[in-house]
């Protein structure tokens, strides 16, 4: 794991979005792993600067998003679908046939996830997942306790995600879908590489258990100790409770020159 401190949110988003940028430049046919939340808003909001400013082209692009809601139709102003469109894709020059979200409304939900994993294989695998972590320390919507092995599947959220994301819903509990569709443990971690980023003091606690602490699948999150390639980026909120902190710091200022993507 390659740990990332910057200073607010804005620079790491912007870390993260160089990163994002550069595969694409490199393999404009590249397939990206996307997720929904507070977290990837300035990453996003930085790749369409990009894509007007600098000619970033997504025109060979595919993406796969992690998770939606269950009983969400696309259209609603909460799905997951409703907020990659606004957020990201209307402002980008994406194909439509190249964006794959979750189906919350599907009437048959082993069968679509099935075929979610098998669309993903089809396209070659996930180049790069984008990740944000929950306050219990869930990637995608694998809660606490889910298996490492997991592919997508149905999860039911936990109390604290419900309350977490509430926030979304004018702040009330009962509006929140209960159960989500999402990529597993197993899934994401097949992804070649993966950018994990967590903003804010809420997420401390989190991060720290991730990187520092044991893996174990009550903390979901800390199984990235176990990619090949992943890396954290934090702000110093987020970056508090790191005791390594001033090592990864250390560690990316003394990078060689070639290996500064980011
Ligand atoms: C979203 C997702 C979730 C969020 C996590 C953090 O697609 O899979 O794991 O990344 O709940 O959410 P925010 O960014 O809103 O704090």
């Amino acid at each position: 794991m390659e740990v990332i401190i910057k200073q607010n949110a804005e620079a790491g988003s912007h870390a993260a979005a160089a990163a994002v940028a550069r595969l694409i430049r490199e393999q404009p046919d590249a397939v990206l792993g996307l997720a929904t939340g507070s977290t990837p808003l300035i990453l996003y909001k930085e790749l369409i600067r990009m894509h007007r400013e600098e000619g970033l082209d997504f025109s060979r692009v595919t993406t796969f998003n992690l998770d939606e809601y269950v009983g969400l139709p696309a259209g609603h102003e909460q799905s997951y679908h409703r907020f990659m469109q606004e957020n990201f894709f209307c402002h980008i020059n994406i194909k439509p046939e190249n964006v794959h979200i979750p189906d919350g409304m599907t009437t048959d939900v082993p069968a679509f996830c099935a075929d979610y994993e098998q669309a993903i294989a089809e396209a070659g695998g996930i180049d790069l997942q984008v990740l944000g972590i929950g306050s219990d320390g869930h990637v995608g919507f694998n809660e606490p306790t889910s298996s490492f092995a997991s592919r997508t599947r149905i999860k039911t959220l936990t109390r604290q995600t419900v309350a977490d994301n509430a926030r979304f819903f004018n702040g009330d509990e009962s509006k929140v879908p209960h159960h989500c569709i999402t990529m597993g443990i197993g899934t994401i971690m097949d992804a070649r590489m993966v950018l994990m980023l967590a903003f804010g003091g809420n997420k401390a606690e989190a991060v720290a258990a991730m990187v520092e602490g044991p893996v174990a699948a009550v903390m979901p999150a800390s199984i990235l100790q176990h990619h090949p390639c992943a890396k954290v980026f934090v702000d110093e909120p987020a970056a508090e409770r790191l005791k390594l902190a001033d090592y990864y710091r250390w560690i990316y200022d003394n990078k060689p020159g070639w290996q500064k993507d980011c």
